[in-house]
């Protein structure tokens, strides 16, 4: 029999591998379900014995809400930077420079240069004991407990021949697609964007909480040994021993001995890098033995042994046209340029994101200028810079509104935010319309109606807020410009279904700032009424999971307002649903309490999603494999071989999809 402390360890190894096979090799041998349920049964067995406690459990990687400030970490070895080159002319003079110093044989080796934020990680013994950012290159932060939560930066190395102090040092990115999502969510929820994935990568690795951080799917890439005892003299064969020890090396990297071979490489990855997932800037390019790099030796600034070739970043030049002012629903005002129309990376580029007041200020920006566009990560690119050489007739120097584009009011700041608003909340159309455009979206009331139709109708007098929309009357609507019955009959049944639509959505469309989708959900259920969450108190809500202290103030803010109040008061009397529903209040049954499940085979009835979904509604487990706490095998056609040999050695039950859903109904 194995002791507790036994079977963590035990169990801490086998998820250690797997997340081995899934981050670095890219070749799971498990199903995600059946790796959720070893990391499950660890947690539980970790919260139980506090005792074995072990900073590099892989349970670690969820991240902690403890709040801190980072702690200044020495660099035992100083972080350099590299001397940038843009040609190559310049590459070549490298190359020749170090012939001539070396005066022997020699080999370089090429690497991507990740555009990221650099990260020296040191382990001792095989584990991570400290992760520290680039700082001054002397001295930087402590992160270890923000990079603890990267998937492919391993917590425990493997392999018997790792020294017992190693430093490596890599670069930590957020992949393209991640900084797509995460921008896409922050707009939603008007908060100033990232400009690139390097700073929202830097960004997130300066957070306070590391669980944030775990949600944001950060990335490391590992490019360097250093220390005194390295296992080998080659830096091309130590990094193949990292990605033996586990450690995320791209894959990328070519040994060369002659200029022809360098330029090649920088060829096929000016075009080739478009297809990564994440931004490369350019090549490095560093002298492949140890002993050579040492008798290169540095500069104060650089290493003699190494330089960065830097792509061309793909750039147009156009003029700065005007510049426009755009209120949003919340009231937040944008500045947008307005731009001669240019062609950059495929797409004619007519406006340009200025993002607010301190970046305008920072180009010191006057229609007419000349202006460097370059496309970001964003939807909308960016201007970069200004030629200010090319500025001989200066015109009118840009400053930010100080009035509401649409309604005149003022503008304010608050303290702490870079956006300037447009308070008059309950009065501005461009915000009023807004707030009704998102009311109807899909993921909201999802009543078919656009932008111009509810401009219309709030033209007209018909509407003036979301809810004047249940007070429609078809003879108001049919006399309309262009519309017939049909339309106005169609818009009608489309409202009255809107009323069906359920709480957590309802909430959603209410348009309360910082409350996305997620938030909405997770807000219908710790409040499963409205007037529970009117009545909330700051501390009520940040008591909820994933609810920080800037959501709560802004939805105490809201019910703060008569008019938002008086707004739902009437939308609950117009019939919409302002309680869980019955569904949502059903799915939280706990019929298959205590049971775990495993779905095996394909199904007629529902998809293995919604089988899923409802056997964790009704309080049961879901298991990715059968063993012998499996209490029932809910089979369709097709059932694997394996599973049914188990199944039936282990004595388990197996039901088929109809005795399923008797049992939970
Ligand atoms: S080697 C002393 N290799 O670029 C040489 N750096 O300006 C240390 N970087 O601070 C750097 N990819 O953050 C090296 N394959 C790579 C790299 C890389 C990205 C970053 C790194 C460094 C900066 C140099």
């Amino acid at each position: 029999m194995h002791t507790i402390q036994q079977q963590i360890e035990a169990l801490r190894r086998q998820l250690h591998e797997h997340n081995y096979n899934y981050y670095v090799l890219s070749q799971p041998t498990i199903t995600d379900t059946e790796f959720d349920r070893l990391m499950r049964q660890l947690t539980e067995m970790e919260a139980l014995h506090p005792e074995y406690h072990d900073p590099n459990s892989p349970s670690v990687r969820v991240g902690s809400d403890i709040n801190k400030n980072f702690t200044q970490v020495r660099h035992r070895y100083p972080m350099l930077s590299l001397q940038n080159t843009y040609s190559e002319g310049e590459v070549t003079d490298f190359y020749n420079r170090v012939k001539k110093a070396l005066n022997e044989p020699f080999e370089i080796v090429c690497e991507l240069k990740y555009d990221g934020t650099s990260i020296s990680l040191i382990y001792e013994k095989g584990r991570l004991a400290r992760a520290v950012t680039r700082g001054d290159g002397k001295k930087g932060d402590d992160v270890t407990d923000n990079v603890r939560t990267i998937r492919n930066v391993p917590l425990v190395l493997k392999g018997d021949d790792i020294p017992p102090y190693l430093e490596v040092r890599g670069e930590i990115l957020l992949p393209w697609r991640s900084f797509d999502a995460l921008n896409r969510e922050r707009a939603e929820q008007e908060e100033p964007l990232f400009a690139n994935p390097r700073n929202a990568a830097s960004g997130t690795l300066k957070m306070q909480d590391s669980r944030v951080v775990a949600a944001r799917k950060l990335e490391s890439f590992i490019y360097s040994m250093t220390g005194e005892s390295l296992p080998s003299d080659s830096h091309y064969h130590n990094m193949s021993l990292a990605r033996k020890w586990g450690l995320h090396v791209s894959g990328a990297m070519k040994k060369c001995r002659t200029l022809e071979e360098i330029f090649d490489y920088l060829k096929y990855w000016d075009t080739e890098r478009r297809n990564l997932p994440v931004t490369t800037d350019g090549v490095v390019l560093k002298v492949d033995s140890l002993s050579q790099q040492r008798n290169l030796g540095s500069t104060s600034k650089f290493p003699r042994w190494s330089i960065a070739y830097k792509f061309n970043a793909e750039q147009a030049v156009s003029r700065l046209e005007s510049v426009s002012f755009q209120v949003g629903r919340t009231g937040a005002v944008t500045p947008v340029a307005n731009l001669e129309p240019v062609l950059l990376s495929g797409t004619t580029v007519k406006r340009a994101s200025l993002y607010n007041e301190d970046a305008i200020r920072a180009l010191d920006l006057h229609i007419g200028d000349s202006v460097f566009v370059e496309k970001g990560g964003e939807i909308i690119p960016k201007i970069t810079g200004v030629d200010k050489e090319a500025r001989f007739l200066s015109g009118d120097k840009v400053t930010f509104a100080r009035h509401c584009p649409d309604c005149g009011t003022p503008l304010v700041r608050n303290e702490d935010e870079a956006a300037w608003y447009c308070p008059n909340t309950e009065g501005c159309p461009t915000q009023i319309k807004g707030r009704i455009e998102h009311f109807v979206t899909r993921k909201a009331m999802d009543i078919t109606m656009g932008p111009e139709t509810i401009a219309l109708l709030y033209d007209k007098g018909l509407i003036h807020d979301a809810a004047d929309l249940y007070t429609l009357q078809f003879s108001d609507l049919v006399q309309l410009d262009r519309w017939g019955e049909t339309s106005a009959g169609n818009l009608l049944a489309s409202i009255e279904q809107s009323k069906t639509v359920p709480y957590e959505r309802v909430l959603y469309a209410l348009g309360i700032r910082y409350v996305g989708e997620t938030v909405a959900r997770k807000l219908s259920l710790a409040f499963p009424a409205i007037d529970l969450l009117a009545q909330a108190s700051p501390e009520q809500l940040t008591a909820v999971e994933e609810i920080g202290e800037r959501i709560a103030q802004s939805v105490t803010d809201f019910f703060a307002r008569p008019a938002f109040v008086d707004f739902v008061h009437r939308l609950q009397q117009y019939g919409l649903q302002f309680t869980l529903s019955e569904d949502a209040l059903a799915a939280q049954t706990d019929k298959l309490k205590g049971l775990t499940i495993v779905i095996s085979g394909t199904f007629a009835l529902h998809s293995r999603d919604e089988y899923k979904a409802l056997i964790l509604q009704n309080g049961g487990k879901n298991s990715g494999s059968v063993s012998k706490s499996t209490d029932y095998i809910l089979a369709g056609e097709n059932m694997g071989p394996a599973k049914l040999e188990k199944a039936r050695k282990l004595g388990v039950r197996i039901i088929d999809e109809k005795a399923f859903l008797e049992m939970i109904r």
